[in-house]
């Protein structure tokens, strides 16, 4: 087991309903910013929600940030965050939203071009205090400091992490999951997948107690994945398991005293950057593609991910992850 340091301060609030629970953890006065995309929220009644929680607060809305948020349509949010002197921001949406506002509460705080701490040319600053309400379980960004910023103009996508930058809460209501299309759906749970195996199908001799943590987010995965997929008529109890999988996908926890490899996700940042591709998109073309050239340095992570995960151990070694490899295959 590798020796670590671990700490998350992000205040989770789970269960329908808890989004008027914002209310008791702003001080009645305090100027939000309201950060979402393109309406889903409106559509889904989530708005509604949010603004009634808000009610004793001044908002300032932001809306429209793309999927993969782009720096310039940051930088205006920052810009109107200033003007407007806010003293807080709520993030409202998928991983672009928090990933976004994460980029608006440092860059805030930050005289120089923020880009620079994107591009590791700075120390990322101090974010102003910022909050969650997650629409879609996928990226973790709402229990992590991390952040993945795009730059159309330059076909340019990059990751950041900022110690000083984690939510102060998130609030996970497994409703939102209604209301997501199949394709952001699929989305969400190939990037928990993901998150989940550059975590653990990396080196033998992991620490037991992590293998099997993430052994059970790949399970959980392939058990709910079937059911949540299909729109229309999805079940509470898989939303929540879907909603909390994600958020313990990439909130640290995972990572305790293990080897990591992000290679794919590295690969998949650039696809996105020169092609527009959804983020889980570039996963699902690039991972079985990783895990053939690493085949022989990941052989005993391989199988056992195969005997753990998918039940299959009766054969050749090759035979064995060929197999494995099958059973993630679109559908
Ligand atoms: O914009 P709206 O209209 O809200 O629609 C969004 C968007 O079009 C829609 N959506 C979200 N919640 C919904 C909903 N539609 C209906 N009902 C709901 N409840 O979904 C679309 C995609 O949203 P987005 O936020 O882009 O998706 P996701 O959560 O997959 O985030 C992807 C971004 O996160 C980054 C990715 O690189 C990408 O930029 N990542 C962030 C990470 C992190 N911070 O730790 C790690 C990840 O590996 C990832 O790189
Ligand atoms: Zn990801």
């Amino acid at each position: 087991m590798n020796s670590f340091q671990f700490q998350n301060p992000v205040k989770i609030i789970f269960g329908e309903g808890k989004i008027a629970s914002i209310s008791r953890l702003l001080a009645p006065g305090t100027k939000v910013m309201m950060t979402y995309g393109g309406g889903s929220i409106k559509r889904n009644g989530i708005y509604k929600q949010v603004t009634d929680a808000l009610s004793q607060c001044t908002i300032i809305e932001f809306g429209g940030i793309e999927a993969n948020p782009d720096y310039d349509t940051l930088m205006r949010a920052i810009s109107l965050g200033k003007s407007e002197k806010i003293d807080f921001i709520l993030a409202v949406g998928g991983g672009s939203i928090i990933d976004g506002t994460k980029f608006i509460a440092a860059g805030i705080n930050y005289d120089g071009d923020p880009w620079e701490f994107v591009a590791g040319k700075a120390k990322v600053p101090a974010a102003l205090p910022f909050g969650t309400v997650l629409t879609l379980p996928a990226t973790g960004s709402e229990m992590n400091c991390g952040a993945v910023i795009s730059r159309r103009a330059t076909q340019e996508k990059y990751p950041f992490n900022n110690p000083e930058g984690f939510p102060q809460f998130s609030v996970l209501d497994p409703t939102a999951v209604y209301s997501l299309p199949q394709r952001q759906v699929a989305n969400g749970i190939i990037d928990t997948f993901i998150h989940t195996t550059e975590q653990y199908l990396t080196t033998a001799g992991s620490p037991k107690v992590m293998d099997r943590f993430a052994e059970g987010v790949l399970r959980t995965l392939i058990d709910i994945a079937p059911r949540i997929l299909a729109e229309g008529d999805r079940k509470y109890a898989d939303c929540a398991d879907f909603m909390m999988a994600a958020t313990m996908g990439l909130n640290g926890f995972l990572a305790m005293g293990v080897d990591e490899d992000w290679a794919t996700h590295m690969i998949g940042h650039e696809l996105t950057a020169l092609h527009g591709l959804d983020h889980g998109v570039t996963l699902a073309i690039v991972w079985e593609g990783t895990m053939h050239v690493m085949r022989r340095e990941k052989e005993a992570k391989l199988l056992q991910y195969a005997r753990e995960v998918w039940g299959i151990s009766c054969g050749e070694t090759d035979e064995i992850i060929d197999k494995a490899m099958h059973h993630l295959q679109p559908i």
